[in-house]
């Protein structure tokens, strides 16, 4: 791919940024952000490490400039406030709305036909946010949280079985909230159902884990987490850029699927150069439906108070 923009130079941004210049996903890779020489300095210092790390990917920061992200193919958008302690994601709705709407406009402008990845918090209203603003098919908006939420999942199931990561295949549903819905039942290691290796107690306490994952970095850094957001970012754009047919949990948006409507929220997609490719609807029994509809929600209330500012 010619280009690739992130906005936001911050934690998420930067990391997200430096995990795709070392896949070597793109010719060039543009991070914008509106504090000046932020994003110069560290793609700066990105860029720097290529002899080392041997990529060739161009990192170059901007400040503002958005002209300079013209033609990119993949945005992915983690401007706004992070999280901190004592703090829901849902508190910075107000802020990073306001935040979201106008870098999504900006980068359409000069970017048409990209596909839009959204990072920022609260995560699956600020993709709805994104997507009014875009207007752009829905297949080509959409959010990065269950890549995340079942990377950690995996690795609390890795670190019980003192087996390697790679080998647990994982699941999760609904909103990238304490809603959330990992799914023991779709977890298997490497084919093995997850059931047959770890008792129900323990599965429970993984879940819970799982889904206050964030917050229990946010109590122990003061802010929220970069490395495996930023990473989860990338490995979705590489599966658009090499057009993978990846099926990974995204966050998108739903029609009638799982019996909800008009709702961004995090199912199994298969990823590819066209953006969201297929949504996957799995069977699921009277529990978990009624957790991904406990979540579903949760999600609803806050598009609400997105709904209620009238930005759009
Ligand atoms: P950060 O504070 O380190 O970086 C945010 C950056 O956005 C700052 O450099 C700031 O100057 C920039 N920014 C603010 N307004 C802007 C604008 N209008 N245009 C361009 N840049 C602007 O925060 P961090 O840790 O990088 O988190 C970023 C967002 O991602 C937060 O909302 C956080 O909650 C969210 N997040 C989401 C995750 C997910 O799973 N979806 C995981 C981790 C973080
Ligand atoms: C996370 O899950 C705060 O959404 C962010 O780390």
């Amino acid at each position: 791919m010619d280009k690739i923009t992130v906005v936001g130079a911050g934690n998420v941004g930067a990391t997200c940024a430096n995990v795709i210049a070392h896949k070597d996903l793109a010719r060039e890779v543009v991070l914008v952000d509106i504090k000046e020489g932020l994003a110069e300095g560290k793609a700066l210092d990105i860029w720097q490490t290529s002899s080392i790390n041997n990529f060739n990917t161009r990192v170059v920061g901007v400040t503002n400039n958005y002209l300079r992200t013209k033609g990119s193919g993949v945005v992915v958008i983690t401007s706004g406030l992070p999280r901190k302690p004592g703090m829901s994601r849902d508190d910075l709705i107000k802020t990073n709305a306001n935040i979201v709407k106008d870098v999504t406009e900006k980068v359409v402008k000069y970017s048409p036909d990209a596909i839009i990845i959204i990072v920022s918090n609260p995560l699956d209203v600020m993709t709805y946010c994104s997507y009014l603003a875009s207007n752009k098919p829905a297949s080509k908006v959409f959010g990065m949280a269950g890549e995340l939420d079942t990377a950690r999942y995996r690795a609390f199931i890795a670190e019980a079985l003192d087996v390697s990561p790679k080998d647990i295949l994982s699941l999760s549903l609904g909103g990238h909230g304490d809603t959330m819905v990992p799914l023991p039942r779709y977890t298997s290691v490497n084919g093995i159902p997850i059931t047959e290796l770890l008792g129900k107690e323990e599965m429970d306490k993984i879940v819970e884990r799982t889904r206050f994952g964030g917050g229990e970095l946010v109590n122990l850094m003061g802010t929220s987490a970069w490395y495996a957001p930023g990473a989860a970012a990338a490995q979705m754009v590489e599966a658009i850029v090499d057009d993978q047919k990846r099926i990974f949990p995204v966050c998108a948006w739903l029609q009638g699927e799982y019996g909800l409507k008009d709702i961004y929220m995090g199912v199994p997609v298969k990823l590819g150069k066209r953006g969201i490719e297929h949504i996957f609807e799995i069977d699921l029994n009277k529990e978990e439906k009624k957790l991904l509809n406990d979540s579903a929600t949760a999600v609803k209330k806050v598009m609400k108070i997105l709904d209620d500012m009238k930005i759009f």
